[in-house]
This record gives structure tokens, C-alpha cells and sequence, in this order.
């Protein structure tokens, strides 16, 4: 049976670092203030000037990823491409970094589930494995939210998040009966609470998607979060799938050799531990450096642990969890 592995990882920030003292210079926040609540004291963001957009650090990271694997663009027969902010409203973010491989008929699918996009994106590679659709896959998150963010003091309690930022994971289809590579997936989604954390317009819904006479810096064009009622649900839903994906992998919590969780907060990822009864060495946290990278936060963080040989010895097993707008939540767990 084909076994899901991880063949290269890469990942790409944007080229301006932010701090949180740079922030307080511009709203009224302050770096106490940001780390007390969410352990965040830097992020990166794009440039204020020219073009950049998800599949521009995109390719960044695939490039890595691919020299990992051993790839050349064209063996890559599918690419997942995860991301709240794409490029531009449409065609997908996929489309245009498989241009920017110089790919000109190679799949390429979006995927829409924000922070959990990256184990939506893991979790579908890993069927059109299995199935025999596809067995080169590139799963890339990439986001760029700074362009989209509400830097003023009105946006403080979101715009002080989120960072920009992607990583890309090759993923190749192996033959093997050893019980290695993605384990199990198990995916969730309430659209009940979409309007907890959301971008509403440009709405295609609405009969003028800019509706006239709104200006363009209305709130209603920027990110709009109920913090606290996604602080916790994500600290309800994160053991729950934890234990339903480990149940499905057949694997316990004493066998994961590290916990990847997603990056929205350092407090949720420690409550998460302590009602877990998870050790601190067995949580990959590095929000600190790059705030809430969303699609690309659990990539990023893998990325970054196989580079300080953290992770990835034959045998090693992981389990990456997420929970985000839409909400939606998911886990996966992987054995090298
Ligand atoms: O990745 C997607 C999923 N996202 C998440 O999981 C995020 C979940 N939520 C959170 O991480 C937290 O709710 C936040 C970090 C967003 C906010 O922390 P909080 O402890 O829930 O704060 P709060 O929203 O209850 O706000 C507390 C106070 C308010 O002032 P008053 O009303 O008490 O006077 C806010 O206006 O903090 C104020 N505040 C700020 N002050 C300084 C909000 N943002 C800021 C800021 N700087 N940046």
C-alpha cells in the first residue's frame, strides 16, 4: 500500500521585520501588552512598496522545498495551494505559482480553510495519493495579511496577530507495509461561527460587492475577530481532535515526539498542553518570531524543526493540530 511522505520542506517570510515596538508606534499597543496575551514579539511583513502576494513567498518556499525533495517543477503532478489571502480575488493562488514554476498544465487547487488550510490541504494530498490521482504533490500556505490589515488603533486587537509568511511540503506516494507517513487526518467545520472571525467585503453576496457610499477604510473591508470566542472554542476543539486523530492513527500521546500545534497564540498552545498534560519539549511553538502566519503557521514550524533536527528521525512520529475561521479544526498525525 502507498504510504504519504514528506520527501522536502521550505519556507519564505516576507522581508520586513516588525516589531511590536514598531507597532505601538503607529496604534496604541504596547509590546507588554501583545506578549502578556499572545507571546508574539516580532513578525514579518511585506514591503509598503511593489508587488508581493502569497504565491510570490510561495514559490520562495516551493524552490526550497523542491531542492529538498529532489524535484524539478515539472514531476510535481498536483499542487495544493492554502490560503486565506490570495494574490488577488481570483483565479486561485495555485494557478499563479504554478506559472511562476513555469508550469503550464499541471493542477493546481485552492484551498479556503485559513488556519487549518495547511492540514486540509496535508489531508487531500494524502487521498489523491492513496486513490492513485495524483503522487508529486506540493502542498503550499502562504499568506500575505499585512496589505489587508487595519493598522490603525480601531484594528489593534487583530492587526497585532498576524504575520506574513509561507511554507512549502513536497509529498510523494511510496510503497511500503511500514506503518510511516501520514497516519491519519480527521477534518471539522461549523459554519455557525463565521462571523466570529471573518473578512466580510468585497461580498460577492451583496448586490454591489464595494457597496456605494462606504468608504474604503470601513471596518467592514477589514479582519473582524471575537477573540475570546475563538480563544475558547480553539481551546475546546484542539483536544478533541487530538485525541480523534491519535484514536484513528492508532497511536497513543505518549508516542508523539512532537506537537505542531498551529500558531494563533502562545496561550492557547500552552492551555492546549496543560489540559493535554503536554510537556513543554514536545511543543513546537514559534510564534514569537513570526506572529499568526495562518495556512503557513504549521508548515513553517515543521520546516523549522527537520532544520534543527528536532524532528525526522526514521520513527519519529508528529501530530500537527489547527483550529481557525470558519471555524474549522483539524489534526494529522505523521510518522517519519
Ligand atoms: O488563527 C485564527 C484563530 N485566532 C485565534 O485563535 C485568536 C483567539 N483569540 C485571542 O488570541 C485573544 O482573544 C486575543 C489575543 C485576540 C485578545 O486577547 P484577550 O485577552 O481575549 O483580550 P480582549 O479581546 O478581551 O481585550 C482586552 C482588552 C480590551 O480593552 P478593555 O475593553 O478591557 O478596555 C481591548 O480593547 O485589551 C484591549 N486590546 C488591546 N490593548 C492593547 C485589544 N487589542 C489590544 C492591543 N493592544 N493590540
Amino acid at each position: 500500500m502507498k504510504k504519504t511522505i514528506i520527501k522536502g520542506t521550505g519556507r519564505a517570510l516576507a522581508p520586513r521585520l516588525v516589531t511590536n515596538e514598531d507597532l505601538a508606534k503607529i496604534m496604541d499597543t504596547t509590546d507588554e501588552w501583545i506578549q502578556q496575551r499572545t507571546g508574539i514579539q516580532q513578525r514579518y511583513w511585506v514591503p509598503e512598496e511593489g508587488q508581493m502576494g502569497a504565491s510570490d513567498l510561495g514559490l520562495t518556499a516551493s524552490h526550497k522545498a523542491l531542492e529538498k525533495a529532489g524535484w524539478q517543477p515539472e514531476e510535481i503532478d498536483f499542487i495544493i495551494f492554502a490560503t486565506l489571502s490570495p494574490d488577488i480575488f481570483f483565479p486561485g493562488s495555485g494557478c499563479l505559482l504554478a506559472e511562476k514554476l513555469g508550469l503550464t498544465s499541471t493542477p493546481a487547487l485552492d484551498i479556503r480553510q485559513q488556519c487549518t488550510g495547511f492540514l486540509y490541504g496535508l489531508a487531500t494530498a494524502d487521498s489523491y495519493i492513496k486513490s492513485g490521482l495524483a503522487n508529486k504533490i506540493l502542498v503550499v500556505g502562504g499568506e500575505v495579511h499585512s496589505s489587508g490589515l487595519d493598522k490603525t488603533t480601531r484594528g489593534r486587537d487583530v492587526a497585532v496577530l498576524f504575520g506574513d509568511g509561507a511554507a512549502a511540503v513536497c509529498v510523494e506516494g511510496v510503497k511500503t507495509d511500514e506503518n510511516i507517513g501520514v497516519l491519519a487526518s480527521c477534518l471539522h467545520a461549523d459554519g455557525r461561527g463565521a462571523d466570529n472571525l471573518m473578512t466580510e467585503l468585497p461580498a460577492s453576496r451583496l448586490p454591489d460587492r464595494h457597496p456605494q457610499g462606504l468608504p474604503i477604510d470601513s471596518e467592514r473591508f477589514f479582519p473582524s475577530m471575537n477573540g475570546p470566542a475563538v480563544f475558547k472554542t480553539a481551546v475546546r476543539k484542539l483536544p478533541q481532535v487530538t485525541r480523534e486523530t491519535l484514536e484513528k492513527a492508532g497511536v497513543s500521546l505518549d508516542d508523539i515526539d512532537m506537537v505542531f500545534p498551529h500558531q494563533a497564540n502562545l496561550r492557547i498552545n500552552q492551555a492546549f498542553a496543560q489540559f493535554m498534560k503536554i510537556d513543554e519539549a514536545r511543543m513546537f511553538n514559534n510564534i514569537q518570531k513570526y506572529g499568526n502566519t495562518t495556512a503557513a503557521s504549521i508548515p513553517l514550524a515543521l520546516d523549522e524543526a527537520l532544520e534543527q533536527g528536532v524532528v525526522g528521525k526514521p520513527g519519529d512520529t508528529i501530530l500537527f493540530v489547527g483550529f481557525g475561521a470558519g471555524l474549522t479544526w483539524g489534526g494529522v498525525a505523521y510518522r517519519f
